[in-house]
């Protein structure tokens, strides 16, 4: 099988030991993390902004996947991008279909790689025409807003489509409710990235639940 890219979101850290609880992840030998930004009206809940992705990039080497559930992404592209991200990935939901397009090419245009995601109720036929042009697309198998949710099985279903119609490098991402079980399900079906937050913030043994996954 090929290597799963495996993304802790550190939505499920200690924020005030975040520096420590990156590093466990890196220790338990991961090469991204995910960081859950939320505006409190893209979805109900308020979470990470530009100076805490700042504040992290000073102290980590790892990736930062950075996962927009906000409203009016366009406007953030690029302080994000000058923060630090190293993937960007907004809602397909929070943005004109006709400005897509548009979206992805300006995150590329900061040198950073573009994802797109999205929520359980939206068609993954929607995102066909744009994965010529995506690095990620990330397949939220939980309503975006909280961790330590139940996993959607109905939605892991579009991880098939995507991968049917995905050019060979592209990057399936799968987030919410992941644990060993549900992971298995989501790299059966063709995800080669998985994110996880309470699963593995929440283990009493960090790198066996990050090894796990994998
Ligand atoms: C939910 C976030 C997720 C969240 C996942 O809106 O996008 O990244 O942290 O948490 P778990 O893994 O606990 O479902
Ligand atoms: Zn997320």
């Amino acid at each position: 099988m090929n290597k799963v890219i495996i993304s802790p979101s550190i939505l499920s850290a200690d924020f005030s030991n975040l520096e420590r609880d990156i590093q466990k992840v890196k220790d338990a030998g991961v090469q991204w993390i995910h960081i859950d930004v939320m505006d409190g009206h893209f979805v109900p809940n308020i979470t990470i902004g530009v100076p805490v992705v700042q504040s992290i990039r000073k102290i980590t080497d790892l990736k930062l996947d950075v996962h927009l559930m906000i409203e009016n992404p366009q406007k953030y592209i690029e302080p994000f991008t000058k923060a630090g991200a190293d993937i960007l990935t907004f809602h397909y939901e929070a943005v004109k279909e006709t400005e897509i397009l548009n979206t992805i090419n300006k995150i590329k245009q900061f040198g950073v790689r573009a994802g797109i995601s999205i929520k359980p109720k939206t068609d993954p036929e929607k995102l066909i025409p744009y994965l010529k042009y995506l690095d990620m697309v990330l397949i939220m198998t939980v309503e975006p807003g909280f961790g330590g949710q139940e996993f959607m099985a109905n939605c892991a279903e579009k991880i098939k489509i995507i991968k049917k119609y995905a050019p060979q490098n592209l990057i399936i991402q799968v987030d919410g409710g992941i644990n060993e079980q549900t992971g298995m399900i989501c790299k059966e079906y063709g995800a080669n990235s998985l994110v996880a937050g309470s699963y593995i913030y929440k283990s009493s043994d960090i790198k066996k639940a990050v090894l796990s996954l994998m």
